[in-house]
């Protein structure tokens, strides 16, 4: 039996043996259930697994602090002026008539999972993510951050050209009152020389142990003077270009915090920011595709116990690839080709129009589809075992896939994303399909950065224990893979594959947030509308 005061505080409640609630926390048991697979003389022997688990979530959600690592950006201002918006309830006026502010694009906040079914009517029962467990609301997020460009707040917001004149006007005194991002890490040769004319807000010097010391302090007192349970760390800042992994330098943590007291060259501004988020236990998410978590900045963050997350938003071509890509292949056709063409006319496509940085970027847009490929190998001739290291067959049979990024200043903020996706169907058939797709970058970016801080603040409310094993709960992996939906390259624990179809990202989501309620199985199957 559930208190009374318990259950009134919660918009959902289950009655079961598995899962019970005290005021600090809900208490949940669930069985993973899977299957090891062994092949013997061509015959798949299959054996099924059962372990069972507790899950304990705490019900206080932690007073949250967002850092936006390039804050005054398109993305960072429009975050910013958008939650005023959404705090203040203020509405404004467009040519078709007057605009509400709203999370639309969010998983958490304008998306619904299925609980189950109305006993008396049959019909499903669905309610909002983020009422499955306790999460942040994202007006209540304390805002601030870094930036190397010091204009302030409203003036970095009409500078992004995104939002419309009249919520501009109304939501200025608001961001005025934000004041401007604190002085950032600058290494020119990370980011396009293109961005120069933007760094007059730099903390100065060349010793990044000072730098990494001075960011931990940024971070110590924004908590401090918030008062702050938790702050997420985000790096929204310009793409860097990939650093180098050099044995000695940054392949381990202690290589790594050496490298950063001889103020080596090949550390990157989001590594010593991720760095310093890491030592003060605090989450960082990296929404760009450079490489920030090289090898040393994982083993640091496992070594404390810190959680990571990223690489690089998922908001539009790759999101729609991660759908599309996986259709067709799950439908039996075999895609021969994909070629993505993007223009666009920001800040971020003025830093990407430099090569180290578009490099990034093409890294992370072209790994999508290769889970998906890897999967069929009725379509996909698997890689051969013994073939020469390097050699096409030893990697496998894959669609050609391209990526193209270029700078037109005139579409300013609105992307246009085109992709050809070019298949083999039936007996020799062709089947050719074009999507065009434009969009406000900043507007469809907003949301996820807002689902991954409350996410990241979640999981880290989250604990587990093998139930079978009597041992204590414990914090989740550090790399968070459950954030790989909001991400076009997810950084998943070392030597575990990355998944990157949306719909088996979305099903993890919602299977583990279930999981921590209790509640277990497919709700797609819905067996009783199949039999008598
Ligand atoms: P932006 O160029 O408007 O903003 C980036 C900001 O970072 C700028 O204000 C710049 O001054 C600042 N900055 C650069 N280096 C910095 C440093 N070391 N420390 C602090 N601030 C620094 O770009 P936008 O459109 O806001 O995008 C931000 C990032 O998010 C980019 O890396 C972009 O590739 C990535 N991204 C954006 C998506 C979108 O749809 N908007 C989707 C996927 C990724």
């Amino acid at each position: 039996v559930h208190p009374t005061a318990v259950r009134r505080a919660s918009p959902i409640v289950v009655q079961s043996e598995h899962t019970s609630y005290t005021n600090d926390h809900i208490i949940s048991k669930f069985t993973n259930r899977g299957a090891d697979v062994t092949i013997v003389e061509g015959q798949y022997i299959v054996t099924p697994t059962a372990k069972p688990y507790e899950f304990q979530t705490a019900r206080k959600v932690a007073k949250t602090g967002l850092m936006m690592v390039g804050w005054g950006g398109n993305n960072g201002s429009t975050l910013s002026a958008t939650i005023l918006a959404n705090r203040h309830n203020i509405v404004w006026r467009t040519k078709s008539g007057v605009q509400q502010p709203n999370y639309i694009g969010s998983l958490l906040r304008a998306s619904t999972v299925r609980l189950g079914a109305d006993p008396s009517t049959g019909k499903d029962v669905y309610v909002p993510i983020s009422d499955v467990l306790p999460m942040v609301h994202p007006n209540d997020l304390v805002l601030g951050g870094w930036d190397i460009s010091g204009a302030r707040l409203d003036e970095a917001m009409k500078r992004a050209q995104v939002l419309d004149w009249d919520l501009q006007r109304q939501v200025m005194p608001h961001m005025a009152a934000l004041g401007s991002p604190l002085p950032s890490i600058y290494y020119p040769d990370f980011i396009a020389a293109n961005q120069e004319a933007r760094a007059d807000n730099v903390v100065p010097g060349t010793d990044k142990q000072a730098h990494l010391e001075h960011l931990r302090a940024d971070i110590r007192k924004f908590k401090e003077t918030h008062g702050l349970d938790r702050v997420v760390v985000f790096w929204t800042a310009n793409t860097e270009r990939y650093s180098d992994i050099i044995p000695g330098v940054n392949d381990t943590a202690d290589n790594l915090l050496n490298a950063i007291k001889a103020s080596h060259s090949e550390v990157s501004p989001s590594t010593l920011f991720a760095v310093a988020a890491i030592l003060e236990g605090e989450p960082f998410v990296n929404g760009a595709p450079q490489n920030t978590f090289v090898p040393g900045v994982i083993e640091l963050a496992e070594r404390l116990q810190s959680f990571i997350g990223g690489d690089d938003l998922k908001s539009g071509q790759t999101k729609l690839k991660s759908v599309f890509a996986e259709f067709l292949v799950n439908a039996g056709i075999k895609p021969l080709s994909i070629a993505s063409y993007n223009h666009l006319g920001n800040n971020d496509g003025h830093n990407l129009s430099a090569e180290p940085q578009f490099k990034s970027k093409e890294i992370s847009k072209s790994s999508v589809v290769d889970d998906m490929v890897s999967a069929n190998a009725l379509l996909f001739k698997p890689s051969a075992v013994g073939a020469p290291a390097g050699s096409k067959e030893a990697k496998g049979e894959h669609p050609d896939h391209i990526v193209v990024i270029k700078y037109v200043p005139a579409v300013g903020d609105s992307k246009r994303a085109i992709d050809e996706y070019y298949s083999e169907i039936f007996c020799g058939g062709r089947s050719t399909i074009n999507i065009f797709n434009e969009c406000e970058d900043s507007l469809l970016a907003t949301p996820l950065i807002l689902d991954l801080t409350i996410l990241t603040e979640l999981l880290t409310r989250v604990k587990y224990r093998d139930a079978s094993a009597g041992k204590d709960f414990k914090p989740l992996y550090p790399i968070l893979s459950l954030l790989s939906y909001m991400l076009k390259a997810p950084l998943v624990k070392p030597g575990t594959d990355v998944v990157n179809s949306l719909n088996r990202q979305r099903n993890a989501l919602e299977t583990f947030l279930k999981a921590c309620i209790g509640l277990e199985g497919s709700s797609d199957l819905l067996l009783e509308t199949r039999i008598w």
